[in-house]
């Protein structure tokens, strides 16, 4: 009787403090009318994120905004409107399926008819295009050839890739030739892909370079994911779901459908693996057992923050590659409350435990994948992330460098930070490297030298060296703006023209020279 009664006193005092809590926060909810959520967030810090992968969380900005019991009440509290974002069809199977509610002040179904974006060639103002005009979304007829390919830094907005300003070959180059700010939207350039949206096979491969915030203006892609690798700048990354801070070494998932501002500090540059089908995961584990490599308690998803706010406020969306538009009269970003399993991501890639060889020979770059996108046949990606972590080699009688080999996979890399160790000079930070299916490489000339005549002792991979991979089953194709603007090093092959035969056929087995 006592506990009952107890308890009964504390149910009705913890009523009475959820209405008093609930009528504040009324209140604050409508003085949020003039406090706009800012671009960028005043403290990295300062954000909260949920964390784990592939979870169901659930998030409210204001307390008691999330339904109990059900996902669409006959009203919602605080009068919200509920909508399902889904990011797989509802009948595909429980342990794939992904979804999320959003709780929203206005139903995203509020706007006018799309237009498409006009180009900032054929626009009668003189004011640059809304989007970059260097996407590809149809892979086609882009350009094919199996050489090798290494381009060195991607311009920033005004400069060339000496640092110097004026040339024509940054990534934003047609979307605002004359302009001096470029946002993350002006600023996309895609290099490489394969397929097209309409049919959900395939992906692209893009870089972008930017120096403007996107203010009052969203992005809101319809033909995939986008896995977004920051090599220069920190992304301040808002969506409906809350605001993520990803720096350099960071990177961040936006899936298909959710609006995105990207806010920036200054010039910024990364790159962008783009999957026209299904979502990134974690890979098997196999016989490493349970942990290691991404752990999944190491990724942030973050909490809703909303905004109520009347402005102008333009969206621009790609679809099957092409970019539309409308403005609206309020601000998107109005989901006071979310819970599902279908939510942007960042993950922290210092926190990736690496494993290797302890002993002699170097293992298949997949032991570093930090997450795949499973293409339809088992072990086959559409697309691997994969980085090259600081780490110790360690191993004896072995050419340590990544071996010489010819993929049936596609390679891509970019480079983040340092020098990469089959390739310390050449392929430089912000810069990339193609080398597509079958395409043989390897370590250069310098590179095979030392690694054949040092002395092998443990050594470090220094903390700041980063490159990292977007390794995919698909036969990559290249843009214009791969083959023309970006311009490739045409002497790149001249990386291995030094290599001399080592071949002497009086070699002998020697207890010197044997392996073990
Ligand atoms: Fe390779």
């Amino acid at each position: 009787m006592s506990k009952r009664t107890a308890s009964t006193e504390s149910e009705q005092e913890r009523k009475k403090k959820k209405a008093e809590s609930g009528a504040a926060a009324a209140a604050s909810a409508s003085s949020a009318h003039s406090t706009p959520l800012p671009v960028l967030a005043a403290k990295a810090s300062s954000l909260h994120y949920l964390t784990g992968f592939g979870c169901h969380h659930e998030s409210e900005a204001l307390p008691d905004a999330l339904p109990v019991g059900q996902n669409s009440p006959q009203v919602c509290p605080y009068g919200l409107f509920a909508e399902q974002l889904s990011g797989t069809s509802f009948t595909t199977p429980r342990h794939e399926n992904q979804r999320s509610w959003l709780y929203r002040i206005r139903p995203s179904v509020g706007h006018p008819p799309f237009t498409a974006v006009a180009s900032a060639s054929s626009s009668s103002s003189s004011s640059p295009s809304l989007a970059s005009e260097l996407v590809v979304g149809d892979f086609s007829n882009a350009h094919i050839s199996p050489t090798q390919y290494r381009w060195k830094p991607f311009p920033m907005p005004g400069s060339d890739s000496n640092g110097k300003s004026g040339s024509a070959a940054s990534a934003s180059a047609s979307a605002s030739a004359s302009s001096a700010t470029v946002d993350f939207v002006q600023g996309l350039a895609s290099l490489a892909g394969h397929g097209s949206p309409d049919s959900k096979s395939g992906l692209a491969i893009h870089v972008y370079t930017c120096n403007t915030s996107m203010v009052d203006k969203s992005f809101v892609n319809s033909d995939g994911d986008f896995l977004i690798v920051p090599q220069h700048g920190t992304l301040h990354v808002r969506t409906e779901f809350g605001m993520m801070v990803v720096s350099p070494g960071h990177i961040c998932v936006v899936q298909r459908g959710m609006h995105m501002s990207i806010g920036v500090e200054g010039a910024s540059r990364g790159y962008i693996c783009e999957v026209y089908n299904g979502h990134f995961r974690l890979p098997e584990l196999g016989p490493i057992g349970a942990n290691a490599l991404a752990n999944p308690r190491d990724f942030q998803q973050p909490t809703a923050a909303f905004e109520d706010r009347k402005t102008n406020f333009t969206v621009v969306q790609k679809y099957i590659g092409k970019f539309f538009t409308y403005t609206r009269p309020y601000s998107p970003y109005d989901v006071v409350a979310w819970h599902g399993n279908y939510v942007p991501y960042m993950y922290d890639l210092n926190k990736f435990c690496p494993l290797g060889a302890v002993r002699f020979d170097h293992i298949d770059p997949s032991i570093f994948t930090v997450l795949t996108c499973p293409g339809p046949d088992v072990g086959v990606a559409s697309a691997d992330f994969v980085i090259f972590p600081p780490r110790w080699a360690v191993q004896e009688h072995t050419f340590r460098p990544p071996y010489y080999h010819r993929n049936v996979m596609s390679e891509f890399m970019g480079n983040i930070c340092g020098k990469y160790e089959a390739k310390p000079d050449g392929f430089m930070p912000g810069g990339a490297s193609l080398h597509s299916c079958m395409a043989a490489h390897g370590p250069d000339a310098a590179t095979f030298k030392a690694a054949t005549t040092e002395l092998q002792k443990p050594v470090r991979l220094p903390d700041d060296s980063l490159a990292f991979m977007f390794e995919t089953a698909y036969m990559l194709k290249l843009t214009d703006y791969a083959l023309k603007i970006a311009q490739p090093d045409e002497d790149y092959w001249k990386v291995w023209e030094p290599i001399q035969s080592q071949f002497d056929p009086n070699w002998k087995k020697t207890n010197t020279n044997s392996s073990k």
